[in-house]
């Protein structure tokens, strides 16, 4: 699982340049990486990328929504123009709900256990009024999460969550230079991949204080979602054929052929 690191030289190098470039960059320093560049905050480029994804990566296991961008305008301060609001919503929440719903079916299909990893913050715990909007986009990203991840649960398709706390990138404009050291914190992440944890968590996001209101709003969704079954991918009942028939939904690469394996969690 764990990738080949790009030297750290050639990682600060790539960072000073523009997107393409870095990932012309990563692909020369990976012999076989290929890059596809796209717009995730388009509805119309996301199709065109889930196309080309189905049509080009048949054995397609992994699936990350990672990309971010935040504002930092307090509501208060806000003048922005309405579309400068709704890039950030459409970067950080529709985006990648929209790619996985269409890349899902793709991934439940292949033979080795597929895996969705969604990078929200711990500002999807605690609202951070800095940067509202990015905050409540990923409260929305982990509520999201913890459904798929339930959906999913009889499946082979492991959901994971990474809830990084400040880490030192682009993010918020290099002049802000802090957070936590990059190489760090993706060697954490790496390292939790690899243990198969679901929620992978660092530094201010693995302290007490937000892993205890993590831990009591997980026993209460466990709580209520035993009360208000749903239906679930990989198990598909009579009725739900039957009203997917009629909504043309039926797809036959919906249901997982390792649909008796019930995902592991160990958090
Ligand atoms: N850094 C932190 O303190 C922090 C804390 C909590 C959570 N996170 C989350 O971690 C994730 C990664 O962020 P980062 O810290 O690595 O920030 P970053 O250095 O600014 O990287 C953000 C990435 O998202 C891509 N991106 C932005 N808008 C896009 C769009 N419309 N379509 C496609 N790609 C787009 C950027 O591509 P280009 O380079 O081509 O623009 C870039 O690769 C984000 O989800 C972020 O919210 C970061």
């Amino acid at each position: 699982m764990r990738q080949p690191h790009v030297p750290r030289r050639s990682f600060e190098q790539t960072c000073a340049q523009p997107g393409f470039q870095r990932l012309e960059q990563a692909a020369r320093l990976h012999p076989g990486l290929r890059f596809i560049e796209s717009d995730i905050a388009s509805p119309e480029a996301r199709e065109r990328l889930a196309a080309q994804v189905r049509d080009t990566l048949p054995r397609l296991t992994v699936l990350v929504n990672n990309a971010g961008i935040q504002r930092r305008v307090p509501l208060a301060s806000e003048t922005a123009d309405w579309p400068a609001r709704q890039t950030e919503i459409d970067t950080l929440l529709s985006g990648p709900v929209h790619l996985t719903q269409m890349l899902i079916d793709h991934l439940l299909t292949q033979d080795t256990p597929p895996l969705i990893v969604n990078v929200t913050s711990g500002g999807a715990y605690v609202a951070q009024p800095f940067p509202p909007l990015y905050s409540a986009c990923k409260a929305a990203m982990h509520s999201y999460t913890m459904a798929l991840r339930h959906a999913l649960r009889m499946t082979a398709c492991r959901v994971v969550e990474v809830i990084p706390p400040a880490v030192n990138t682009q993010l918020s404009g290099t002049a802000l230079g802090h957070g936590a050291d990059i190489d760090i914190f993706c060697d954490t992440v790496f390292a939790g991949l690899c243990d198969s944890r679901d929620e992978i968590d660092f530094g201010a996001t693995a302290g007490d204080e937000i892993r205890t209101v993590r831990q009591g709003a997980r026993a209460l969704f466990d709580k209520l979602s035993e009360r208000f079954a749903v239906p679930l991918f990989g198990a598909q009942t009579e009725a739900l054929a039957a009203f997917r028939q009629t909504q043309a939904l039926t797809s036959p690469q919906r249901v997982s052929s390792r649909a008796d394996s019930p995902q592991s969690s160990s958090d």
